[in-house]
């Protein structure tokens, strides 16, 4: 009985920094056999036909973390697919982290599109162009959230920070503990302007990739946190800030590469931008 304890503690440690295997920690979840998990564990394919797309979640639910993963999307004319890659709580007051890529015709851009929900509100997008084209080679897409702020990285460089506004009266993501989830799949009513480019079949299926996941995260698990603990709590990214050279980063990004942003977009909000593009 001790020494099964001593497992069950020694297991619970391990988890809480996982890079383990795409079996140990996602579950396929749609798709009839159009994703596919290789090499052991080591690499997910997701992939997408006229019939249909396919997806996985996340077997544990986090709060609060620091979450890598490695993807390359749908290569070549992949106008009208949609790969997502977000983290979300259940209900019908969910918070969500979004990073939806939406491909493009051969040779043009990727948009990639960023969202943050708060009990089951969004319409916080800011968009994107990548310096890089995602469909060559795997590149990191990163979730840094803790109680302070939710930082989306790409290959270490920050690409949008969402500072906890709590104190002007902006629900933060604080409470609801959220899986993983991806999905590959046909939005050519709406991906490629607006839906006028069609998704072209000829080149079906369509495959976006992954490896390396990383949680370095808080898990939970029976109504608690693996970070319950204050030793847990004083792990860096638990508290962790954008630096200068990371602000400067950031500042790159936003300069040169965002193609839309909520809190510029006035047209939208008549009535007043939102209270936490305000401060910024
Ligand atoms: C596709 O490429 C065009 C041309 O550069 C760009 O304006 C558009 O934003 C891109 N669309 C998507 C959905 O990525």
């Amino acid at each position: 009985m001790a020494s099964m304890l001593h497992l069950f503690l020694v297991l619970g440690t391990l988890m809480v920094a996982s890079a383990g295997s795409f079996y140990q920690d996602f579950d396929i979840t749609w798709g009839d056999g159009r994703a596919k998990i290789h090499n052991n564990g080591q690499f997910l394919t997701l992939s997408l036909d006229k019939a249909s797309g396919s997806g996985f979640q996340s077997k544990n639910e986090y709060l609060f973390g620091k979450i890598d993963m490695q993807l390359k999307l749908v290569p070549g004319n992949s106008a009208g697919t949609v790969t997502a890659y977000y983290l979300k709580s259940p209900g019908s007051t969910w918070d969500e982290i979004d990073f939806e890529f939406l491909g493009n015709l051969s040779g043009d851009p990727y948009t990639l599109h960023t969202n943050v929900f708060t009990n089951g509100k969004g319409n916080r997008e800011q968009q994107f162009h990548l310096w890089f084209d995602p469909t060559a080679a795997f590149h990191t897409y990163s979730i840094l959230w803790n109680p302070q702020r939710i930082v989306f990285s790409v290959d270490g460089t920050p690409i949008r920070e969402f500072k906890n506004s709590e104190s002007i009266g902006v629900p933060f993501p604080k409470n609801q503990p959220m899986r993983i989830y991806s999905s590959l799949w046909n939005a050519d009513d709406w991906a490629t302007r607006g839906g006028l480019v069609k998704t072209d079949w000829t080149h079906a299926p369509f495959t976006a990739s992954y490896r390396n996941f990383k949680a370095d995260a808080c898990l939970w698990s029976n109504g608690k946190s693996s970070c319950a603990s204050s030793k847990s709590r004083s792990r860096a990214w638990f508290s962790q800030e954008l630096d200068s050279s990371s602000q400067n980063k950031l500042k790159w990004v936003q300069k040169n590469y965002m193609i839309y942003n909520y809190c510029t977009d006035t047209k939208r909000f008549p009535q007043g931008l939102p209270v936490e593009c305000r401060t910024a």
